[in-house]
């Protein structure tokens, strides 16, 4: 099947918001993620007005997940957005401080997610608490320039680099980032093979190659972190990982979700018209499920909501009819990108000197 189902996926992602397999309950505490991906699913496929009955709900529960400042700015570090009420109380930040509910924090993941969703959705972002949140990404940064995901410790990696330079940059505000710190991270993480690593000495990988690239560019440091020896190993090995469509690294099989994260990697690196157009919307239309629409991660397996958005987004690139353009740094579509740029206009208009 060559046809692309348009009407099937945005139904698929409807379903996303409403009503999940039970597969997904693991994901509980992620639930802002799948939030993302269903409304910026529907905004690629021009079919937010969907939702517009729900909108403002969906505002509304975005903005209860926020953990905001206590009356002594005590938890200024604990802020950000939560990705469900799994782990604190809704709305009331007061109450989290008088009865602690052990590692209720934002995550960093889901800040990004709950902001992008945001301005998918419209919203001025006038209710954000701009200083919590980078005082909360400030405190994440580790001293070789990584970033944590939550305060309490964790794992520090190039997803979590990728996830405050989007916050810095929707909120038009680094003081969140050790900018120099951040690229020298990155810089570091190239390996021996061209592409870049989770971290130092670590193998390259399609998603964090994607995730170091798309931050760079949004600091607009792509050309001062790498030269044009390193630029042209990193460029050859994503044009590498094509097979038909796109693999993660060496000797792994092709999935859809890397027609976004190598081929926007590509876009930003400005050779994606040196990739196999025809092979890659081949591969991906293989894994679209013509019952229920979504995507697959490979043929004949079940559509999950990542691989359905990272499909749909990978189709943008190649330029599909029925898809709305995107802004491949930010992971949206180029019309929720503009909104932001309108919103940071304002900003400025109403402060000049911030
Ligand atoms: C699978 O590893 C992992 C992925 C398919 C995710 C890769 C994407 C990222 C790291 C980017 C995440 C971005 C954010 C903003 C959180 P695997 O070893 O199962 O897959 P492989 O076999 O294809 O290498
Ligand atoms: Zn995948």
């Amino acid at each position: 099947m060559d046809t692309f189902l348009k009407a099937k996926h945005v139904k698929f992602f409807e379903r996303c918001l409403h009503v999940l397999p039970s597969r997904y309950s693991s994901l509980d505490t992620n639930r802002m993620t799948i939030a993302y991906f269903a409304l910026s699913g529907l905004d690629m496929l021009g079919a937010l007005d969907k939702l517009d009955n729900q909108r403002k709900d969906i505002v509304e529960w975005i903005y209860s997940l926020q953990l905001l400042p206590d009356s002594t700015e005590s938890n200024l570090c604990q802020c950000g957005f939560r990705g469900s009420t799994t782990l604190g109380s809704s709305f009331d930040s007061e109450k989290a401080r008088q009865f602690p509910i052990p590692l209720d924090s934002g995550h960093i993941a889901m800040t990004y997610t709950a902001l992008a969703s945001l301005v998918i959705l419209g919203d001025d972002l006038s209710r954000v608490n701009k200083k919590a949140i980078m005082a909360g990404l400030k405190s994440l940064q580790q001293e070789d320039g990584s970033y944590c995901c939550v305060p309490e410790g964790s794992e520090n990696d190039m997803r979590f680099v990728y996830c405050a330079a989007v916050v810095c940059s929707i909120l038009s505000d680094w003081s969140g980032m050790d900018i120099p710190k951040a690229v020298h991270f990155i810089r570091n993480s190239q390996s021996y093979e061209g592409g870049i690593g989770q971290g130092l000495y670590l193998e390259a990988h399609g998603g964090s190659t994607f995730c170091a690239i798309a931050a760079l560019v949004l600091m607009d440091k792509l050309t001062e972190a790498f030269n044009q020896t390193q630029l042209k190993r990193l460029k050859q090995w994503c044009l590498n990982r094509q097979q038909t469509g796109f693999q993660g690294r060496p000797n792994k099989p092709t999935d859809t979700c890397y027609s976004f994260w190598i081929g926007a990697t590509l876009k930003l690196l400005d050779v994606y018209n040196l990739s196999n157009k025809e092979m890659n919307r081949g591969f991906i239309l293989e894994t679209q499920n013509n019952i229920t629409g979504g995507f697959a991660k490979w043929p004949d397996h079940s559509p999950d909501a990542l691989h359905a958005y990272l499909g749909v987004c990978g189709l943008s690139l190649l330029g599909e009819p029925d898809v709305e353009e995107m802004d491949p740094a930010l992971n949206i579509s180029k019309r929720a990108s503009k909104h932001i740029q309108d919103l940071h206009r304002q900003w400025q208009l109403d402060n000049p000197n911030r």
